[in-house]
């Protein structure tokens, strides 16, 4: 059996692809493996949303040099969003790289690696390709499943890469994500995460067109209240009364949004394109907190952006403090190819940027906290997925509906159980707590995690 080395950079997306990557290889005789030595096939699944991860990609793809000179027939592949955006510049960029594939190409990996001749190329001009659902997806949890209900995005912020990448916005048919969902249900899995670049726009394009929230209520049925479900990442813009509501009255839909703001200056959000003000975004959370007051919020914020005074960094700092974030992934401004923000002028250094997400990162820190220490004494209900104490048979991890990791202790529950704990410690990250009870549920088709078993995981 050949054997694949597969890593991962950047978002769920890109993890949702190597699932897929390992599903179509699986079909054609690969093996997953961790130890680069014994590969026959190494594959990167690359991100480009900033400098930093792509250098990441390079860099890592500069320490098979060596092993590829060693191993005779030793196969070495570029996939992902770096792939898209430089195609064949990296075959002529690394010689030792053999074939090239963009996000959107993916099913023509088996093509690509069944001609040993040639060093392949398939990138697309516009990517619109959506991965067909018979094709194969390899998962790695056997609780919680990723389900993609859209891809690309047509919102082209100034300072992003996505739509160049991943290309225009496409949906999938409703019924399509409904039964991909029935078949994870059945199978026992535990929670299912919608996945889109801007996942509640999901349906305007579809003839006939379908709406997110229409979505949600049919998943929700289908669920019957065995899965958690959660999405990422809405845009502000179409947070709408209609989603609020879902939010507050599907019994499965979880209390927490990943809502991105990038800014809280209108003047920066202005020059990035985000198609909202401070005050439409503050009205959003207003919206959904008074339909649901449990409802954790998380975001994503650029610091640095072009053109970004202190005073507007300031009022980046003031929507943190006002709206209060339970988390968030806070990102110096990196400069990518393509992109209008790329053209400005007036870029920040990198002394200030540092200062910029240090500051913000403190003040993130500090509410998170609070936010988290109002969980003492309270009880939560978790579902189990070890994911954050992997090799320890004791302590116990896993997330309240809110989306916050607990850790607890106890030998009993396993991966996929719904449990009581009570939380007895919190930091601005995580949650402590002691084992009540298991809460009933159990998961019908649990698998066994320790290992990875390409062929009896996939779908
Ligand atoms: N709509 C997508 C956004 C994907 S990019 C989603 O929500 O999934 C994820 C985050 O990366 C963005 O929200 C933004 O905060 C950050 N990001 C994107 N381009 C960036 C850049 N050029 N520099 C720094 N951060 C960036
Ligand atoms: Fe990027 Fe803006 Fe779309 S951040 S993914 S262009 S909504």
């Amino acid at each position: 059996m050949p054997k694949l080395k597969l890593i991962t950079f950047g978002c769920q997306a890109n993890e949702l692809d190597s699932e897929r990557i390992v599903g179509l290889l699986a079909r054609e005789g690969y093996e997953l493996i961790e130890r680069d030595e014994e590969a026959d096939l190494i594959i990167l699944n690359t991100c480009a949303i900033r400098e930093k991860a792509e250098q990441k990609a390079y860099s890592r793809l500069g320490t098979f040099q060596e092993l590829k000179r060693r191993k005779k027939g030793l196969r070495i592949g570029l996939c992902g969003c770096v792939a898209q955006q430089e195609g064949q510049a990296l075959l002529a960029r690394f010689p030792y790289l053999d074939f090239v594939v963009g996000p959107a190409q993916l099913t023509s990996l088996p093509r690509l690696l069944r001609d040993e001749t040639n060093r392949g190329l398939a990138t697309a001009r516009t990517p619109t390709f959506s991965y067909p659902v018979s094709a194969p997806v390899y998962r790695r949890s056997a609780v919680k499943a990723w389900v993609s209900i859209m891809e690309g995005c047509d919102r082209f912020c100034t300072f992003c890469v996505v739509p160049f990448t991943r290309g225009r916005e496409r949906s999938r048919p409703l019924q399509e994500i409904v039964e991909e969902i029935r078949g994870l249900k059945q199978r026992g899995y535990r929670e299912v995460t919608l996945l889109g670049q801007t996942v509640n726009s999901y349906g305007k394009k579809l003839r006939p067109p379908a709406s997110f929230v229409e979505l949600l209520e049919t998943i929700d049925r289908v669920v019957e209240g065995e899965m958690r479900v959660r999405f990422t990442s809405p845009y502000p813009g179409d947070v709408t009364q209609e989603l609020a509501e879902a939010m507050a009255s599907l019994p499965s839909l979880c209390e927490h949004m990943h809502l991105p703001v990038q800014s809280g200056s209108d003047r920066t959000l202005r020059r990035m394109k985000r198609g909202y003000s401070r005050d439409d975004y503050l009205k959003k959370v207003e919206l959904l907190r008074t339909k649901t007051p449990a409802l954790a919020l998380t975001t994503d914020i650029i610091v640095g952006f072009p053109g970004e005074t202190e005073r507007d960094f300031e009022e980046t700092l003031s929507l943190i403090q006002e709206v209060g974030y339970d988390g968030a992934f806070i990102f110096k401004y990196s400069t990518r190819p393509h992109t209008p923000a790329a053209g400005l002028s007036d870029q920040v250094t990198e002394e200030i940027k540092g200062r910029r997400l240090e500051q913000a990162l403190g003040l993130l820190n500090s509410l998170s906290l609070a936010r988290n220490r109002a969980y003492l004494g309270r009880t939560v209900e978790v579902l189990v997925d070890h994911e954050d104490v992997k090799r320890d048979a004791v302590r116990v991890a896993g997330r309240t509906r809110e989306n916050k990791i607990v850790h607890f202790s106890g030998e009993g529950p396993t991966d996929g159980d719904l449990v009581l704990v009570a939380i007895t410690g919190a930091s601005a990250l995580h949650l402590q707590g002691e084992l009540i009870c298991a809460n009933g549920a159990k998961s019908s088709g649990k698998k066994d995690l320790t290992t990875l078993r390409p062929l009896s995981m996939i779908s």
